[in-house]
């Protein structure tokens, strides 16, 4: 039963979302993109908007800030005013499945999945959810996590005037004393919250108010998986050489790294 008042909060609702959407189509050119905004929001993804919308996590969507293959970013408020990053994703493509199998297969969580396109993309965003709280409750610098349904996840926005902040690719001053403060976050990840971000690179990594941010963690795994040490070398090896592209001096091996990392060594 829907009250009179529920009944007032679902038309206001209803007058943002097809608020958001017409303001959206507008700048959609091209028949390609048109099709992603379908995709976006078919009917289930407009419901879970509209249950986060209620529940007041998001207030108001504004523009899209980044439109990536398998997931869309939007910036919004929630109810007090506060930025919040609304991460959307797509429905899943057979890339996606193929791509996303390794990091899935042989984490317990993610049993009896496979059959169900849905199912998968929702445990997808579910999964990287929950590894954001797990950084996040271990002190690991991440954009706060805020909400999860199905296939969305609300979480604190990184950047100033809805504008996110540079990644440390598009950072202009790097120097050493960032590669340092990266590996750190990257093994406060290891050894607090027991994870391995397995898609490090300069792309996934915030620098704003002088500290390194990582996110988009769907990928990540727990240390206990059994290409974990592989995904850890991988990340490593990124960076290093990210680091090194950009003529920062590097004197530090991958071996150094790994033992700081996994804790047989107390600096780097
Ligand atoms: N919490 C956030 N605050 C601000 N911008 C964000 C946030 N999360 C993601 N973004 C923006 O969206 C982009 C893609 O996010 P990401 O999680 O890496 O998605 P994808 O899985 O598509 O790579 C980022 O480079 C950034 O511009
Ligand atoms: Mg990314």
């Amino acid at each position: 039963m829907i009250g009179g008042q529920e009944e007032k909060a679902f038309k206001k609702l209803d007058k943002k979302i097809d608020q958001f959407i017409r303001e959206y189509r507008m700048r959609i050119k091209d028949s390609d993109e048109r099709e992603i905004v379908e995709e976006v929001f078919d009917r289930n993804t407009l419901m879970t908007l509209y249950h986060l919308m209620n529940e007041g996590y998001i207030d108001e969507l504004y523009g899209v800030v980044s439109a990536g293959k398998e997931a869309r970013v939007y910036s919004g408020v929630d109810s007090s005013g506060n930025p919040v990053a609304i991460k959307i994703f797509l429905t899943l493509t057979s890339e996606f499945r193929k791509s996303r199998m390794k990091y899935i297969m042989g984490d317990p969580r993610f049993e009896g999945i496979y059959n169900s396109p849905l199912k998968m993309i929702h445990a997808w965003a579910s999964k990287e959810y929950k590894n954001l709280v797990k950084a996040y409750n271990a002190g690991v610098y991440v954009p706060r996590p805020i909400a999860h349904a199905k296939n969305i996840i609300v979480m604190e926005f990184i950047g100033d005037g809805f504008e996110p902040a540079p990644t440390l690719r598009e950072y202009k001053n790097l120097s050493e004393r960032i590669l340092y403060q990266v590996l750190r976050q990257i093994r406060l990840l290891y050894q607090k919250a027991e994870l391995v971000h397995a898609d490090i690179s300069e792309y996934n990594i915030f620098y704003y108010k002088r500290k390194p941010i990582l996110f988009d963690f769907g990928q990540a795994v727990v240390t206990t998986h059994p290409m974990a040490e592989s995904f850890l070398i991988r990340d490593i090896n990124n960076i290093l050489n990210f680091f090194r592209s950009r003529h920062i001096e590097v004197n530090l091996t991958l071996d150094d790294v790994l033992e700081y990392v996994r804790g047989s060594r107390d600096a780097v």
